[in-house]
């Protein structure tokens, strides 16, 4: 496919007239960018209405229905905030003792040929361009990681994500079908800082607490982009009948970078020769198992 295909197919793909991101001098990017950046500083969180054109919601979804029932289901799991173990030495109502429930479905990105238009959208160079400009990044690369680079949340019927936070700086979601009821992004924006864990403030936010809980009114084709480090967030249980169905696309400050083994096995149920030769790697460099 020669680049100029490659342009025409991703600009119909996207609102061009509203987003034309790989016109880099265009006044209305640059406004966008900024946009964009004010409100990253300002509560972590972006979204860009219409981003996905109308054509790309209607191809995206089809590949995705498509490949739907290859998604693989993790176990359910109960978690806590920080993705860690419990800590009996803690008073039973700390933030670090609270295990709520985790359900994730994903189709991987290996399902998704190079030919499918979510592939050929995520490897475009304008748009990791883009969302550099966006996040006020020098340069970014597409993770590498050939089983979780660019992947579908599925979301049904009775499924969520509680309360965390992230352990990646940034995440870009792409909303192609929300669910007919429930199923909602919710956010306590800086919540935490580098300094200071708030734990008293996590915990009002754990026992219910929604006063400065903000839920986002999302729309298929919004692209999201989201700093998830320090703002508590969740996704509601899916209380309709449908799949909620999300599209995530990953990008790396360094070239190369990959999943662990363990991480990519217990989240999509496979590894490649890669992450096994990676894993390797990693143990004969400095010797220890982790
Ligand atoms: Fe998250």
């Amino acid at each position: 496919m020669s680049d100029k295909n490659e342009t025409t197919l991703c600009r119909t793909l996207i609102d061009h007239q509203r987003y034309p991101i790989d016109n880099l001098e265009h006044p209305e990017r640059r406004r966008v960018i900024e946009k964009c950046r004010k409100a990253l500083a300002g509560d972590g969180c972006a979204v860009l209405n219409g981003f996905i054109s109308p054509y790309g919601l209607e191809r995206l979804l089809t590949e995705v229905e498509e490949r739907k029932p290859l998604a693989y289901f993790s176990k359910s799991k109960k978690t806590n905030v920080y993705f860690s173990s419990d800590d009996p030495s803690l008073p039973p109502d700390h933030p670090q003792r609270i295990f709520l429930e985790r359900t994730n479905g994903f189709v991987t990105s290996d399902h998704f040929d190079d030919n499918t238009a979510a592939r050929r959208l995520y490897y475009w160079p304008p748009l990791t361009r883009f969302i550099a400009d966006c996040l006020g990044k020098e340069t970014l690369y597409i993770y590498d990681d050939p089983v979780s680079n660019m992947i579908v949340n599925v979301s049904k019927s009775g499924n969520c994500f509680n309360w965390h936070f992230d352990t990646n700086e940034f995440t870009i979601t792409m909303l192609l079908k929300p669910a007919t009821s429930g199923g909602h992004f919710e956010y306590v924006p800086n919540l935490r800082s580098a300094e200071d864990e708030n734990y008293d403030a996590v915990s009002c936010v754990l026992k219910g607490d929604d006063t400065k809980t903000v839920r986002l009114d999302l729309n298929p084709g919004d692209l999201q982009l989201f700093l998830g480090r320090f703002s508590l967030h969740r996704v509601t249980e899916n209380t309709g009948d449908t799949d909620r169905l999300l599209l995530i696309m990953s990008f790396a400050e360094r070239p190369g970078m990959i999943g662990s083994q363990h991480r990519i096995q217990e989240l999509y149920g496979k590894v490649t020769d890669a992450h096994i030769a990676a894993e390797r790697n990693r143990i004969r460099n400095d010797g220890l198992m982790d």
